[in-house]
């Protein structure tokens, strides 16, 4: 880590000193830091203590001649490996999220071509309220890396989601950063997300509400390990992940079909809301309403099990086959049923009894063969990445 630096950008709050031992902590990693305070941020700390720590001049100012001889704001913006704002406030995102450029903090925030880390520290209400989070997605959709604030007692008294992350945690987050684990580089993994769709006829189908969200955003986490991702989607309103290899398909037996064809792989992943049934004949002609008061029956034959047929592969079985299962209750019988009755290595269950469905956060449960390890609750882009890390160990 010897040649990487960060820009740091200190704004105002009560957790800006944890800055001071940030800077500190990254200096013994290796990690030189170059600083911005903001004018709220200098009310907690002073631009002579930022400089003591990092060997470095402490920058405030926009329009300040020397400084924009010695360094001008594109490059101070440029001349790094990361960017993090630590402390985030509710301000600085807001701004970043917008555009808006009115100070030299907002500035190299909208001049910089590098990643962006932010660590937000706020009141609870402040970061519940519906404008900041509407700016945080907006900033993660937007590439930016967002930590969730720890929860606990907040300087004002008050308990919740908001406190800034310890220090320990935010320095493995920055390295992480700076040196991005490619531990799945060689590695293939095929992954099926989304619903299927199964017809009646040309213009009828029977489907189910999944989003393919989940799904999709493993394969990012997956490829952003250096996977080589395929992923078989039914249909979804959402863009697959960068760097995928996507290949669309409608019903059961078209996912049943491609992931057999997508073989050998070193994962399979299924993370799709397979319909069970389908019509059992699909009609070449729109049916048409008959008219009478007899009740209407259709007749529907089983859909191919396909985790089954890939965990059960007669010559290209995954070395990994995994399951999902979201279940409303009794989540440990039925994950270890499903667990053996699919033959797969392992299934990760979640309780859909709660907001989860639809919902931003999500916790999960893997059960293997050897026991259950528990997620946190997450959002749905970390669970993700809590997977794919541990798909990561079992393939290495
Ligand atoms: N699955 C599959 N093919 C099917 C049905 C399910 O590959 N025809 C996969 C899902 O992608 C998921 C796992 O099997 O990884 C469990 O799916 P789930 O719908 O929870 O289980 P079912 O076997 O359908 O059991 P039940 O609906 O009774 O809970």
């Amino acid at each position: 880590m010897s040649d990487r630096s960060i820009l740091l950008i200190i704004t105002g709050g009560v957790a800006a000193f944890k800055s001071l031992e940030l800077i500190r902590e990254l200096g013994r990693a290796g990690v030189k830091s170059r600083v911005i305070l903001t004018k709220a941020a200098q009310e907690f700390v002073t631009p002579l203590s930022v400089s003591a720590l990092s060997g470095e001049k402490c920058f405030t100012e926009l329009f300040d001649l020397n400084d924009e001889s010695e360094m001008g704001h594109i490059e101070l913006s440029r001349s790094t490996d990361l960017v993090v704002v630590c402390p985030a406030s509710a301000d600085i995102m807001g701004k970043a999220a917008n555009g808006l450029a009115n100070d030299l903090a907002s500035t190299a925030l909208l001049a910089t071509d590098k990643q962006v880390l932010y660590a937000p520290a706020m009141n609870v209400r402040m970061w519940q309220h519906p404008a900041v989070q509407r700016n945080v997605e907006t900033l993660r959709a937007d590439g930016a890396i967002v930590l969730e604030p720890d929860e606990g007692v907040m300087a004002c008294g008050e308990f919740g989601p908001g406190r800034l992350p310890e220090v320990s945690r935010l320095k493995e987050e920055i390295l992480f950063a700076l040196a991005p684990d490619k531990s799945l580089a060689g590695k293939h993994i095929v992954i099926t997300a989304g619903p299927t769709r199964e017809p009646i006829d040309p213009v009828r189908y029977i489907s189910n509400h999944s989003s393919g969200r989940q799904g999709y955003a493993i394969a990012a986490s997956l490829r952003a390990k250096g996977a080589d991702v395929t992923l078989i989607s039914g249909p979804v309103s959402i863009a697959p992940p960068d760097g995928v290899e996507l290949v669309k398909v409608e019903t059961a037996r078209e996912m049943l079909a491609a992931s057999e064809a997508a073989l050998p792989a070193n994962a399979f992943i299924s993370v799709a809301a397979v319909a069970d049934w389908r019509p059992a004949s699909e009609s070449d002609t729109k049916l048409k309403l008959k008219g009478g008061e007899e009740p209407v029956t259709m007749a529907f034959a089983e859909n191919p099990d396909i985790l089954k047929a890939i965990s059960n592969h007669a010559s290209q079985r995954p070395d990994l086959v995994i399951g999902f299962a979201a279940e409303t209750h009794e989540l440990h019988k039925h994950a270890q049923g499903k667990l053996a009755r699919k033959g797969c290595d392992w299934i990760i269950a979640n309780d859909v009894s709660g907001d989860v469905m639809g919902g931003e956060n999500n916790e999960v449960t893997l059960f293997s063969k050897s026991g259950a390890e528990a997620s946190p609750r997450m959002t749905k882009s970390r669970i993700a990445d809590w997977i794919a890390e541990r798909i990561a160990k079992a393939l290495s």
